[in-house]
């Protein structure tokens, strides 16, 4: 399986927007590229003259809640997005329903040579496919992304295989149609992204780097577990004792 759809919003993730914390303003600074997105599309603003890929790409240690950031992202801007149906504003485009399609990078990575762009071509052209049903609007999410735009230099270098060269251009070809199309946004994840090709990151409108928790965003994600914790009365919350004197 290259890819999975899912409809969105999505009941798994209702919450989990709320349940990420970050010690600064990144959920507002996405969310408010969401929203620079969704304006300059509905003015119909010539992507030719102000670059916007539609691209954004988040970087960071293990586990700092990137994927989850993304899928949450995905949630929001879906219900913002139904919001749109309520309130009706001339230019706004509406959109009868969301999408979120993650992309599983090893799968698109076959054993027999040259196979592997193929493979990225295809799974691209079904992204087309649901892009062209102009009334949805589709989030793709290209998680743990370095593994398919492993910098060309590299291949040039002769230390990476010509397979790979292949996937990323393939990949880089595939993002420059999409940039055109309204609805449609890009979301991808990296542990590495030093090994990601230079002419991939370029693309990212937003380039964000997620940090490990500071110490308050550490106390409140524990607070947080607890709460839940003793609210589904697994553990029983007690008084501080008395002190004897
Ligand atoms: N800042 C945070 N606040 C609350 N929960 C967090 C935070 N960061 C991570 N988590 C939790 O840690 C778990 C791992 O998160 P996730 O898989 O999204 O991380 P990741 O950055 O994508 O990891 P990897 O780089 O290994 O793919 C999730 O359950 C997520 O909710
Ligand atoms: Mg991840």
């Amino acid at each position: 399986m290259a890819a999975s759809v899912c409809e969105l919003p999505n009941s798994t993730w209702e919450g989990l927007w709320d349940s990420l914390i970050y010690a600064d303003d990144i959920k507002l600074k996405l969310l408010d590229y969401i929203h620079a997105t969704l304006l300059l599309s509905d003015a119909n603003v010539d992507f030719n003259l102000v670059s916007w890929n539609r691209v954004v790409l988040l970087h960071g240690p293990p586990g700092t809640g990137k994927t989850s950031l993304c899928r949450a992202l995905a949630q929001k801007l879906s219900i913002r997005l139904s919001h749109r149906q309520v309130v009706i504003s001339p230019c706004s485009v509406m959109y009868s329903h969301a999408r979120l399609l993650e992309i599983n990078s090893h799968s698109l990575f076959s054993k027999w040579f040259s196979e592997s762009g193929k493979l990225v071509q295809r799974l691209f052209n079904s992204i087309t496919e649901l892009v062209d049903e102009e009334d949805a609007f589709l989030v793709v999410l290209i998680d743990e992304v370095e593994s398919l735009t492993a910098a060309r230099a590299g291949a040039m270098a002769g230390t990476e295989p010509s397979d790979g060269l292949r996937v990323v251009n393939a990949l880089l070809t595939q993002l420059d149609k999409l940039r055109h199309r309204k609805n449609v946004l890009i979301m991808s994840t990296s542990n590495l992204v030093k090994a990601i090709d230079s002419a991939f990151v370029d693309r990212a409108d937003i380039v964000q780097y997620i940090d490990l928790p500071s110490r308050d965003a550490i106390y409140e994600i524990l607070r947080t577990c607890l709460c839940e914790i003793v609210a589904k009365g697994i553990v029983a919350s007690i008084g501080s004792p008395m002190l004897l004197t």
